[in-house]
């Protein structure tokens, strides 16, 4: 089991549980820095060890192994202060844990003699109790230095997740992406279920209606893939089901029927490709689709 001491800058959502993980697997906890030192000694408390303290430089100087993860914009700036600090940072490991940012924004860091990296677990830690559960078994997107990239790459074993390489130049994309799928996602479905509006019910109750339909639509898209997961109307090409929703959309606000124009659209796209349509369907449903209000 490693003992390597690491330190952690910025303990939140994600950090503290980051941290709390690493102590259960035998990494040995330094400094945890926050803005507020309540905020530190929470933090502390559930990694179960460490320095509570409110000075990054301080909280770094306890470790070999240096995590940031405050939010994002915190981390650039936090790197150039940091960097600029009397303190031998040859031979340390520094990595943030932005999805969107790549190990440029550890630049000055590197310049000074530290191995720096990107470490994105690709996951919702939202809390820290069901984070330890959230961690396991994820990917978590690596790109750096050499060296920084081995130790992480070990990390990530140790945490049970398993490591993939984001090239430093489509980390944006990559993040992007997630946000399409889990973010977006959220966003459409609270428009689906505010919908339910029109029935008489509430959010809560929507949920319960709709909430199995979405659990086996996900997953089946993770076992079948879109192209055989898609079910419904579009899939069927059945024109007479797709007027009626034409109707009950005049209910719904503009953006959201421009929405359901697009995604219909697709949809039908993916119709063609798994051929439960033909083409002259696919052009009678465009042209419906097109002509709703
Ligand atoms: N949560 C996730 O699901 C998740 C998943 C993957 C990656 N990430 C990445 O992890 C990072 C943090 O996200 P999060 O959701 O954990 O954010 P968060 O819960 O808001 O935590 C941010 C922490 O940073 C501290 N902080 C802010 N400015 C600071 C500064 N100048 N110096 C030291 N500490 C500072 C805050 O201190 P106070 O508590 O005192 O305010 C807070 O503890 C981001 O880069 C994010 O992209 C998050």
């Amino acid at each position: 089991m490693s003992r390597a001491a690491f330190s952690i800058l910025g303990a939140g959502r994600l950090g503290r549980t980051l941290g709390r993980v690493m102590a259960r697997r035998g990494y040995a906890p330094a400094g945890v820095s926050c803005r507020s030192l309540r905020s530190a000694r929470q933090a502390v408390a559930v990694i179960g060890g460490g320095e509570p303290t409110t000075s990054n430089a301080r909280a770094a100087a306890g470790a070999d192994l240096i995590l940031i993860t405050t939010p994002d914009g915190v981390i650039a700036p936090l790197a150039r202060q940091l960097a600029a600090e009397r303190h031998p940072w040859r031979g340390k490991v520094v990595a943030h844990a932005s999805g969107a940012l790549s190990s440029i924004a550890l630049e000055p860091l590197r310049r000074r003699g530290a191995r720096v990296a990107s470490f994105h677990p690709l996951a919702s830690v939202a809390d820290s109790k069901e984070g330890l559960k959230t961690l396991h078994g994820i990917p978590f997107a690596i790109e750096g230095d050499a060296r920084a990239v081995r130790t992480l790459r070990r990390l990530v074993a140790q945490l049970g997740g398993f490591p993939v390489t984001i090239p430093r130049q489509a980390k944006a994309l990559y993040h992007l992406i997630a946000c399409l799928l889990s973010n977006d996602l959220v966003a459409l479905l609270s428009f689906g279920l505010d919908s339910a509006r029109g029935l008489g019910i509430a959010r809560r109750e929507a949920a319960r209606l709709y909430m199995p339909l979405v659990r086996s639509t996900v997953s089946n898209v993770a076992r079948l893939g879109p192209v055989k997961a898609l079910t419904g109307p579009v899939s069927r090409g059945d024109l007479t089901t797709l007027r009626l929703h034409g109707e009950a959309l005049r209910a719904l606000p503009a953006d959201l029927r421009r929405l359901h124009r697009l995604l219909a659209l697709r949809s039908a796209a993916l119709a063609l490709e798994a051929r439960t349509i033909t083409p002259e369907v696919a052009v009678r449903m465009a042209r419906l689709l097109g002509s709703l209000p």
